[in-house]
């Protein structure tokens, strides 16, 4: 290629780079005015409220403007994450206590041109919070639940069911690597295609709410220091000295009911047929004794239906299981390739 031929197109690139950053701008624009012009529809729309409407929110004494912004919030989901369950049945209850098992996080590219820009930094935490959306939720929230551990019935407040009033998952998973605009974690509880609202770091300084301190000679001053400044607005001598006296405190200022803290697992059993199974189709043992150790029966299906088998999708594979209430046991009987429905 002559010189002059790598110069003039050197000369269509630069043209073309510069009708790109025109056409996002146009984008931009464009974006921004159809939202003001959503808005302005919706504000017409609320002030066309009727007569009986507007009695509502003033009889609920929310001032009008505000009922109006937050009678439905918007917000779109930044990405989705991959798991191995492709239904609700079987996924572990908590991310904690599934952390052999592996997911990603994969952010749009509608939220940000270069979402892989929106994660710098993030590998220098090991842990992250994900908001998710419960999207598979097919029964609606009622204000009284019975959590699996439990055979009784608690506030839907006091519990971390997916069936709630604004149906949105929080989870604590560990970061394995990031990878542009992916994050691969471990610790398991959602749905595969699970829409994502948010991902914070994990920050203990900030996220653990005391340490229980029974003795002040193990009085752990590096801990209350660090909890100190999380945003440099707390260091006055006075903040100091009131953590100083709760780390001091003898009760523990964490507390959680004894249907949480009593949970007790299963012991697992492979069948020899499993064993095969598993060797067969290269799964984990690690991974299957966590799903099934901590009973995923639901307390309906263990209380009621007094059910002892019990089959889920886990990745590729459906398990079977077999559970002995008497004896604290389960036998993992079966893990075949599931079938296609197709
Ligand atoms: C008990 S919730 C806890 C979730 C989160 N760690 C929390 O505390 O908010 C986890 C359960 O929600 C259900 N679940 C997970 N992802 C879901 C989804 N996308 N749609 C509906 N249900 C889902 C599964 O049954 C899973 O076992």
């Amino acid at each position: 290629m002559s010189l002059s031929e790598v110069e003039s197109l050197k000369e269509q690139l630069k043209v073309a780079r510069k009708e790109i950053k025109n056409l996002r701008k146009q984008i931009t624009t464009l974006n921004y005015t159809q939202k003001k012009e959503i808005e302005s529809v919706r504000k017409i729309l609320d002030d066309f409220k009727c007569q009986n409407c507007r009695n509502i929110v003033q009889n609920n004494s929310i001032p009008p403007d505000l009922a109006a912004k937050t009678a439905e919030i918007k917000f779109s989901p930044i990405g989705t994450i991959k798991t191995p369950f492709p239904e609700k049945r079987g996924v572990p209850r908590q991310a904690s206590i599934s952390t052999q098992i592996e997911g990603i996080i994969d952010l749009n590219y509608d939220t940000f041109n270069n979402p892989e820009h929106s994660l710098e930094g993030l590998e220098d935490f090991s842990h992250i919070w994900v908001i998710y959306y419960f999207h598979k939720n097919q029964c609606h929230a009622k204000a009284k639940i019975t959590p699996p551990r439990l055979d009784g019935r608690i506030g839907v407040f006091s519990s971390r069911s997916p069936h709630r009033p604004c149906p949105l998952g929080l989870s604590l998973v560990e970061i394995i690597k990031i990878e542009g605009s992916k994050i691969y974690f471990k610790g398991i509880d959602m749905v595969d295609g699970s829409p994502v609202f948010d991902i914070k770091p994990y920050v203990p300084q900030y996220d653990t709410p005391s340490k229980e301190i029974s003795h002040p000679e193990y009085f752990d001053l590096e801990f209350i220091n660090a909890r100190e400044a999380p945003d440099g607005q707390e260091t006055t001598s006075d903040c100091v000295m009131a953590s100083t006296s709760q780390a001091f405190s003898s009760k523990p200022m964490v507390r959680v009911p004894n249907w949480v803290s009593n949970a007790n697992t299963l012991a697992v059993i492979f069948s020899s047929k499993a064993i095969e199974q598993m060797t067969e189709l290269k799964i984990e043992f690690e991974s299957v004794k966590q799903l099934i150790e901590n009973d995923p029966r639901s307390a309906y299906l263990r209380t009621k239906h007094k059910s002892q088998i019990f089959s889920f999708q886990f990745s590729e594979a459906t398990i079977t299981a077999k559970f002995d209430d008497s004896n604290n046991s389960v036998t993992v009987v079966q893990v075949r390739k599931t079938q296609s429905t197709l």
